[in-house]
């Protein structure tokens, strides 16, 4: 249960989806704007900002620590920031909703400020793990007091005279590694984070852009990345590009309803985020970026995608950091495949917004499709999807927009339980499929 009502979508089949459009900005970028911005020296100015829930909570949590927040009638998002020692403590709990970047990061944030600062969330957030973030924090000096297995709410109790810290990451986490990091920026002397797999590193280009003194080697046993703490960040201006975790939504839509030819411009991509890009051409999507430029440190690309005829793949589990987010509308395009696509490497798909492969499972068979699963893998039997299933979405945005793209092309119509939590990261996600041409309406539960 949580507090906002359920609003339950039902998904028709759509043929000829035709447009170009543009996706909200990268929320991982988005997140980092708004708290690198909180402790620069000076304003930073963000266009292009995701206003979704996730992002909205973050630019609450960096005002209630001291921070100037403030969105522009020009939508430009203005932050003035208090420099690397400057956050205070909030008068109320800090509240992050569903966002595990928010929270994780912002602890990050905290931890090598002498401040005590309570940290809550949904009832999705509370189930997450937190242990992998407040273990590396403590070795910095500062304190936790947390609810059952380490988990929210807690509150934290910054460090008055951080110790720097040498970490190896033991989950590939960008989340963790962030975290690290933000806590380094407060503490005297070097910090290293070592990841030996490589996650998406939003916080090193970024942080370097605001003037840190980061650097980053590769070593036979992974990605050595070392902060100087300690030295003020300068503000800056920044554009965030389109996010490609948002922009996988439409881009499947097209490849599997029939007729389909769309672009979406603008799209960030990062390395370390295009995962799914290179599994969906790997599989036959017709799927061609054009205008690659350079933009705020990213590469850009506008994604022209038409309705393509897929097979199934074996996707390599070193492929999971770059695409962690995109398993479950890559299980939607595996079951329009011909053929078995095997997915590998994903135990971090059980702790995320959901247990997001349980979730994807049973939502996959409740619509007649064949799976197999273990502990972090799992195999869809292409071809066959029925449809006429109610998917139960478990608070997680990501559950309940693969579905209803899953619906535009099965059988028999397709129907979420909860839409709700699509506001987390997507806002007008129903209005720009439909503008599309997908038939995306209100359903009763
Ligand atoms: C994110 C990192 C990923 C991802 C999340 C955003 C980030 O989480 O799933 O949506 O912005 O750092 P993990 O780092 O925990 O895998």
């Amino acid at each position: 249960m949580h507090d906002k009502a359920p609003l339950p979508l039902r998904s028709r089949k759509a043929l000829n989806l035709k447009g170009r459009i543009r996706v909200p900005g990268d929320k991982s970028m988005s997140h980092r704007a708004l708290m690198f911005g909180a402790v620069a020296i000076g304003e930073t100015r963000i266009t292009g900002l995701l206003e979704a829930e996730d992002v909205v909570n973050t630019a609450k949590a960096m005002a209630a620590l001291g921070a100037g927040v403030k969105r522009g009638d020009d939508g430009v998002w203005r932050v003035q920031g208090v420099g690397i020692a400057g956050l205070k403590s909030p008068d109320a709990p800090l509240d992050f909703g569903n966002s595990g970047t928010g929270v994780r990061l912002a602890m990050g944030l905290m931890a090598t400020t002498p401040l005590t600062a309570t940290c809550q969330g949904d009832a999705s957030l509370h189930k997450r793990p937190m242990g992998r973030v407040t273990k590396p924090l403590e070795l910095f000096g500062a304190r936790f007091e947390t609810a059952e297995g380490g988990r929210l709410p807690l509150t934290l109790h910054g460090a008055r005279d951080p110790v720097p810290v040498t970490y190896t990451l033991p989950v590939a986490s960008a989340q963790v590694k962030s975290a690290v990091l933000l806590a380094a920026l407060n503490t005297p002397g070097l910090t290293t984070v070592i990841e030996p797999t490589p996650t998406r590193d939003h916080t090193e280009r970024m942080l370097k852009g605001f003037g840190a003194k980061i650097s980053v080697t590769v070593k036979d046993d992974g990605r050595h990345i070392t902060l100087e703490g300690q030295h003020e960040l300068k503000a800056q201006a920044l554009d965030v590009p389109g996010d490609p975790s948002s922009a996988a939504f439409p881009m499947v839509a097209a490849l599997i309803s029939e007729g389909s030819d769309i672009v979406i411009e603008n799209i960030m991509l990062n390395p370390t985020r295009t995962g799914l890009i290179t599994t969906l051409i790997e599989m036959g999507g017709n799927i061609s970026i054009e205008n690659r430029r350079l933009a705020g440190g990213e590469e850009v690309g506008d994604l022209h995608v038409k309705a393509s005829r897929l097979k199934g793949v074996t996707v390599p589990a070193d492929r999971a950091p770059s695409m962690i987010d995109e398993y479950p509308i890559l299980a939607v395009a595996a079951s329009f495949a011909e053929g078995t696509t095997r997915m590998q490497g994903l135990e971090e798909l059980r702790v995320k917004e959901s247990d997001r492969l349980a979730a994807v499972e049973a939502g996959l068979q409740a619509n007649g499709v064949t799976t197999r699963s273990g502990r972090d893998w799992l195999e869809v039997d292409g071809g066959k999807v029925l449809g006429g299933g109610m998917v139960i979405t478990h608070m997680d945005h990501r559950i309940a927009m693969s579905f209803l793209v899953m619906g535009l092309s099965s059988a028999k119509d397709i129907a979420v339980d909860d839409s709700a939590f699509i506001a987390t990261s997507f806002p007008d996600f129903t209005g720009l499929m439909n503008g599309l041409g997908a038939k995306l309406a209100p359903a009763s539960a």
